[in-house]
């Protein structure tokens, strides 16, 4: 392809992404009925001959654009997804051209640089132990694992047991306290780690999520201890201090589940929310999250940079070290798209102090949310410390209505959860994108689909 038709390509996807930028708040939140029949366009076999690329961008912006969830709009309040901060979706096209392979320095220098520049300062957002490493992974499924199986292969190494060469055939016995809701991508890591979903203690919590310090068994130098920063439903935090302070001097393994969480950490107002975290063994968190860097970036945190590297160490005779950072000592994967390019520019672009305003606009957000639920007649579940709200109508069966017609109304989009055995509307205030006036917006959307759902029951 000569330059000028990679030019013209690049003009072409830059002008949909534009229209796309320019009509994303007025799109409905939800795609429409129409948009989704037409992504039937997909459909077929594999052509013979490549489709003509002008084509297949035009395809993809009149039939894929229309079919996408508006995350980007402000008014998305599912899944603690999070927008996007436009510097580094800037920075990321600036990087897909460069397409560097992040495996190791010699492959990209750049890349390299940005990713331990990103160690550093991830380290000092959250006030972490200085020499902490961190490697950028897919997200905080990919993270877990990695910090579990770091956290597995050290307590066994105590034990006299190399689990990285021996496997855990006959390996002694290890144990793994976790909250009793504690993520699902929680138990998927250790299940494909040989530490067994079902084989936890699992810990009750109290009303807002939050492990009880006065039902954590006994722990040991074979224990692992996975907290949260924070509830994935409510946004509680465990008491990190104390039930740290207790692993400590047990000598077992503390693992945080900070995906969206741990940001608490980079907020002078929501610091007190992660305090003693920094006594804890590894973390993980996402910057696709909070931070509202592009997908897929998270990043695993350990204390013991050497443990981190030996559990997750790759050789081969055609590799060439650096004697500098080389980035696959830190990911499960060898090649890997440079994610530390976007995730520098949303930090360097943001500051400290931009860093910090961010995550106070979610938290504020949510309190406004809770705030004019409340008040218009809503049940509000939880404490709202930190982005996520918690609602419900009067009975299971409203909560439900309600939630169907929130969703199909395109005027915003939450989702569903059980908070205590019961159906609740879970919004989780993350994107960047969010203005007051979105969330009064939704907070209209929730009343009118009060009423419509109390008139479909009249009918
Ligand atoms: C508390 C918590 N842990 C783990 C995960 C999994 O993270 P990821 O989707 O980045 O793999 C999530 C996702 O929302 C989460 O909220």
């Amino acid at each position: 392809m000569s330059t000028k038709d990679i030019f013209g390509l690049l003009e072409q996807a830059h002008r949909h992404a534009a229209d796309y930028i320019d009509t994303v708040r007025d799109r409905p939140v939800f795609p429409r009925q129409g948009a989704l029949d037409g992504l039937s366009v997909f459909d077929g076999s594999l052509p013979d001959n490549g489709l003509d690329p002008s084509e297949m961008l035009t395809l993809l912006h009149k039939h894929g654009s229309p079919a996408t969830v508006a995350q980007t709009g402000g008014r998305y309040f599912g899944f603690v997804n999070g927008g996007i901060h436009p510097p580094a979706l800037a920075a990321r096209w600036l990087a897909d051209a460069w397409d560097q392979n992040a495996a190791l320095n010699v492959i990209s220098p750049i890349a390299a640089k940005l990713e331990a520049q990103c160690e550093t300062w991830l380290v000092s957002l959250f006030d972490l132990p200085q020499d902490t490493a961190a490697g950028l992974v897919t997200g905080t499924s990919t993270s877990l694992a990695c910090g579990f199986a770091t956290a597995r292969n050290t307590l066994l190494a105590r034990q006299g047991w190399d689990a990285a060469a021996q496997g855990l055939f006959g390996a002694p016995e290890l144990k793994v306290v976790l909250c009793e809701q504690a993520h699902g991508t929680v138990f998927k890591a250790l299940s494909f780690l040989g530490l067994g979903r079902d084989r936890v203690h699992s810990v009750p919590c109290d009303d807002q999520g939050r492990m009880r310090i006065d039902q954590v068994p006994e722990l040991d130098d074979r224990t692992l201890l996975i907290l949260a920063a924070s509830n994935v439903n409510s946004g509680a935090f465990d008491d990190f201090r104390p039930l740290c302070e207790k692993a400590m001097s047990a000598k077992a393994w503390v693992h945080v589940d900070g995906a969206f969480g741990l940001w608490a950490a980079a907020s002078p107002a929501k610091q007190h929310l992660t305090d003693g975290i920094e006594l804890a063994d590894s973390w993980s968190v996402d910057a696709h999250k909070t931070l509202n860097a592009p997908y897929d970036c998270g990043a695993i945190l350990c204390r013991d940079r050497n443990a981190l590297t030996s559990a997750l160490q790759a050789s081969g005779s055609y590799i060439q070290w650096s004697d500098d950072r080389d980035s696959m000592m830190y990911t499960p994967e060898m090649s890997r798209r440079a994610r530390g390019i976007d995730l520098w520019a949303t930090l360097v672009t943001m500051g400290r102090k931009g860093i910090a305003d961010l995550i106070d606009q979610l938290c504020d957000g949510a309190e406004l949310f809770a705030d004019r639920l409340g008040k218009a007649g809503f049940r509000v579940l939880n404490d709202t410390v930190f982005n996520q709200v918690l609602v419900a109508g009067d009975t299971p069966q409203e909560t439900e209505a309600i939630l169907r017609i929130v969703q199909a109304s395109g005027e915003c989009w939450c989702g569903g959860s059980k908070w205590h055995g019961e159906p609740v509307i879970r919004i989780s205030v993350c994107a960047v994108e969010t203005t007051p006036a979105d969330i009064k917006r939704s907070v209209a959307a929730f009343v009118s689909a009060k009423q419509e759902a109390h008139l479909r029951n009249a009918l």
